[in-house]
């Protein structure tokens, strides 16, 4: 299958006696074409975008280059976009921040970085510290339980009896990205593999051992989805692999905002996808880049 990324293309439509210009500037995801919205652009590599639904705030780190922190060019910030507005500002208060969660059950958002945990509070918009004073976090998981990924170990830790414990089944293995989707199957990520442990059972099965997953994240229905380097793939239930539904150079996050719609990132924006007017046309222009014939035939459809 030939995936197309985000081809700049122009096309004249002429519909009446109007002349349009249309840009097939969007992408394929899952066989069908989206239009692009840009969220915010000018960023480094922005990770682990988590949309809070209820203020319309989209969460993320990135890396802020040309600040000098201890002699470090690169340092990572957490930055809270609204989704329509597209009105930004930086959190205060996380320093190296770079992990972030939603705590669906409270309605909290727990960011973490080079000095602990904390909790994000939207009245001062900064933060507001929590635990873990001294550790550096790499990832944040809350569902049930308080997980983190402490750096540069890769240990999984849990909160449990006013500590947080590493987790007795992750004891001896690395993990850099964790979820829990919806029916309480575990996914986790590291060097080797991209694994998944179906509740009650406790061996992990490898879903993939080719991709570079980025982001684990699931959609409103429960179908869980992959950001990997070069795109975003799904679950294939119930078998245990993964298919690719969209192409992506260099993709760092994935979240989905309050009505379901993909809000992705690459290297240095962030993206909505958004239903599109020509999504047909476009469609076949991406699949099929040097099939005039088709795009002859699709102009003569919008014609008559
Ligand atoms: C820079 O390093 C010093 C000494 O190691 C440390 O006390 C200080 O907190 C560091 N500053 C930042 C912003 O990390
Ligand atoms: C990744 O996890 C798998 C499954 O638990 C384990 O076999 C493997 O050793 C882990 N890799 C690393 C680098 O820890």
């Amino acid at each position: 299958m030939v995936y197309q990324e985000a081809v700049l293309l122009f096309l004249t439509l002429f519909q009446g006696h109007r002349a349009e210009k249309v840009v097939c500037d969007g992408i394929i995801f899952n066989h069908v074409y989206y239009d692009r919205e840009m969220v915010v652009t000018n960023l480094g590599r922005p990770y682990n975008l988590v949309m809070h639904k209820f203020s319309g705030l989209l969460f993320f780190s990135h890396t802020v280059s040309g600040t000098v922190v201890n002699g470090t060019h690169a340092d990572f910030l957490i930055t809270t976009c609204h989704i329509d507005k597209k009105t930004c500002s930086n959190v205060k208060g996380v320093p190296g921040g770079y992990a972030i969660a939603y705590d669906a059950g409270n309605d909290d958002m727990y960011l973490g970085g080079h000095d602990g945990i904390y909790k994000y509070n939207f009245l001062t918009k900064s933060a507001d510290f929590f635990a873990e004073e001294g550790r550096s976090i790499w990832g944040l998981f809350v569902k049930r339980n308080f997980y983190y990924i402490e750096y540069p170990t890769q240990k999984l830790r849990v909160y449990q009896d006013d500590e947080f414990l590493p987790v007795a089944e992750a004891v001896n293995i690395e993990i850099d990205h964790f979820f829990i989707s919806k029916q309480m199957d575990v996914y986790f990520s590291n060097r080797t593999a991209l694994y998944k442990v179906e509740k009650p059972k406790k061996e992990a099965i490898v879903l993939s051992d080719e991709i570079v997953v980025r982001q684990i994240v699931e959609d409103s229905y429960g179908d869980t989805y992959f950001c990997a380097s070069d795109g975003i793939y799904i679950e294939e239930k119930p078998y245990h692999r993964i298919k690719k539904v969209a192409h992506i150079v260099q993709a760092f996050g994935l979240t989905f905002d309050e009505h379901d719609q993909i809000v992705y990132s690459d290297e240095n924006s962030i993206y909505r996808l958004r239903p599109s007017q020509i999504a047909n046309l476009c469609y076949e222009v991406l699949r099929n880049p040097v099939d005039t014939e088709a795009l002859e035939r699709m102009k003569s459809m919008l014609i008559s």
